[in-house]
């Protein structure tokens, strides 16, 4: 187990700092071990951005990490678009899971949303993203119609929220 699990553990988000590209790489590739054999190596590549892409991303957007007590267990991304938020490379450390921090992740996302002036948050993801999926239509986001494409060859749709 990567992490005691008492009932309540509090998880503290904040802005990943540009040294701290290489845990949120490492979370990324953790998190999705367990379904890497779904995706088509392009697939693959895509969604586990490398340390590089990560740091530009904190430039260009914004990368978050979750923290339990000093560990860092999760990470979610965010960039502006004018249609809105858009969000990606949502992960948790397999030892985390059922925390609540995708749902922390997801809220201070949100948070930040609300206070740029964004109307909407949207995301993308794959219908084998079970407990992902899970999460985004508790926290109120809906399918975004006509969004479903082709993503290197792993089927993706779009989902939306109102903020
Ligand atoms: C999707 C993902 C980010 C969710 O992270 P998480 O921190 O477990 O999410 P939360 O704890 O906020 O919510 C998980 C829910 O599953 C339940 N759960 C309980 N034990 C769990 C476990 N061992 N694993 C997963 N979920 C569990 C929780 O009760 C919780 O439900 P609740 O909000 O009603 O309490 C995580 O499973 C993950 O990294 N998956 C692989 C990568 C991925 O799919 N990324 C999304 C790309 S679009």
């Amino acid at each position: 187990m990567y992490l005691e699990s008492p009932a309540v553990v509090e998880v503290r988000v904040r802005r990943a700092r540009r040294t701290e590209a290489a845990t949120t790489a490492f979370l990324l590739r953790v998190a999705f071990a367990e379904v890497a054999g779904l995706y088509t190596p392009e697939a693959l590549a895509a969604t586990l951005p490398d340390v590089e892409t990560l740091r530009r991303r904190m430039d260009e957007g914004v990368v978050w990490l979750a923290f339990v007590g000093a560990t860092p267990v999760g990470t979610l991304s965010a960039y502006p678009r004018p249609e809105g938020l858009h969000l990606r490379s949502m992960a948790v450390h397999p030892g985390a899971r059922g925390l609540g921090v995708g749902r922390a992740l997801l809220e201070e996302a949100e948070r930040f949303g609300r206070a740029r002036g964004h109307g909407r948050v949207f995301l993308r993801t794959t219908p084998f993203l079970n407990h992902a999926i899970a999460l985004y239509s508790r926290a109120g986001f809906s399918l975004h119609q006509g969004s479903e494409r082709d993503f290197h060859g792993v089927p993706l749709f779009e989902l939306e929220k109102s903020l």
